[in-house]
């Protein structure tokens, strides 16, 4: 059966989490805040690991009105920034929490540069910076099994022309930074397929979503302009754009791990996507980096 994923805030949930305990990434604004909210609304105990207290802390006070005790966490994570992410996760580590429910959602697109630790910027940040989060906490994620990681990729992953070793180590080349953000969600999708066979049999499962286009922070690169074509591709609201990630979150069959998801539905990937020998080697060269 399935259980509702978009209830109406005024309405009382179904599904109780308590007890639960979950980490989501960029969940200050967009899809990130209305998965940890909705997530905080069925009982979890949720951290919200971000880059600014200040930007985070009006997601804090909805939860806690919301829910009516505090329940919530900040992190401070910069995925850009390696040390940051090991500090993260030390920081969770050390709280001594389960964790049940790990969502890899934060993202950027449109940027250009390099990241702290001299990758493309939207590589480092979208895929290396959630490869080394999920790395430090997977034990946990073991240990606390049944868990789920979720990782928000993208449908744009299937224009990406392939992963190129060498261009992920300099800075953005194309002048939007749209190409290298097509090769981080490819990277994503990947990521977490294999991050599925590794787990096979843990008792922690792995799904990669496409939210849809999501009216969101991310389209902040995007001349004025051009918005309107956003809307001809049927924008959806930031609460619509967390119904996938919730149903991966929550319902989806534990053995579909490793599969891809958009309107809370499976879905086939691109072909590349689903190279096993490129995640493969995706993964070698993402601990490569970090070795
Ligand atoms: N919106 C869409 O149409 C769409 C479509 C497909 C996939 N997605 C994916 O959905 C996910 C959520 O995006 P969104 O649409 O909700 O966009 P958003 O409103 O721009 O939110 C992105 C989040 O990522 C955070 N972030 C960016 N760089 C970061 C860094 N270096 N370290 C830590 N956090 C960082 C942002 O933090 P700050 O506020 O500090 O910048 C923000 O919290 C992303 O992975 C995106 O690629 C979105």
């Amino acid at each position: 059966m399935n259980l509702p994923v978009d209830l109406p805030l005024n309405q009382p949930v179904a599904q109780d989490l308590t007890g639960r305990v979950a980490l989501v990434t960029g969940a200050n604004t967009g899809i990130g805040r209305i998965t940890a909210r909705e997530l905080a609304r069925r009982g979890a105990e949720v951290f919200l690991a971000t880059r600014s207290l200040a930007r985070t802390q009006p997601a804090l006070d909805e939860i806690a009105q919301l829910t009516g005790r505090p329940g919530a966490h900040w992190l401070e994570l910069d995925l850009a920034d390696f040390a940051s992410v090991r500090a993260c996760a030390q920081r969770f580590l050390a709280s001594g929490r389960p964790l049940h429910l790990l969502v890899n959602n934060a993202g950027l697109g449109g940027q250009r540069g390099l990241s702290r630790d001299g990758l493309e910027l939207t590589f480092g940040v979208n895929h290396m910076g959630h490869f080394l989060l999920t790395q430090l906490l997977r034990e946990r994620l073991v240990a606390s099994a049944p868990a789920r990681v979720v990782t928000v990729a993208s449908r744009a992953h299937q224009w990406a022309p392939g992963l190129d070793w060498a261009e992920l180590r300099r800075p953005t080349r194309s002048l939007t930074g749209i190409r290298e953000y097509m090769v981080s969600k490819l990277a994503n999708v990947l990521f977490s397929a294999e991050l599925g066979r590794q787990l096979a049999g843990s008792g922690v499962s792995s799904y990669a979503v496409h939210p849809g286009v999501v009216d969101t922070e991310i389209w902040r690169q995007v001349p004025r302009l051009l918005r309107p074509l956003l809307k001809l591709r049927g924008l959806r609201d930031p609460e619509q754009g967390a119904q996938t990630t919730l149903y991966c979150a929550l319902q989806a069959p534990q053995h579909e791990t490793g599969c891809y998801y958009a309107d809370s539905a499976l879905k086939t990937p691109s072909k590349l996507a689903q190279d096993q020998r490129l995640a493969a080697e995706l993964w070698r060269f993402s601990e490569q980096i970090l070795s």
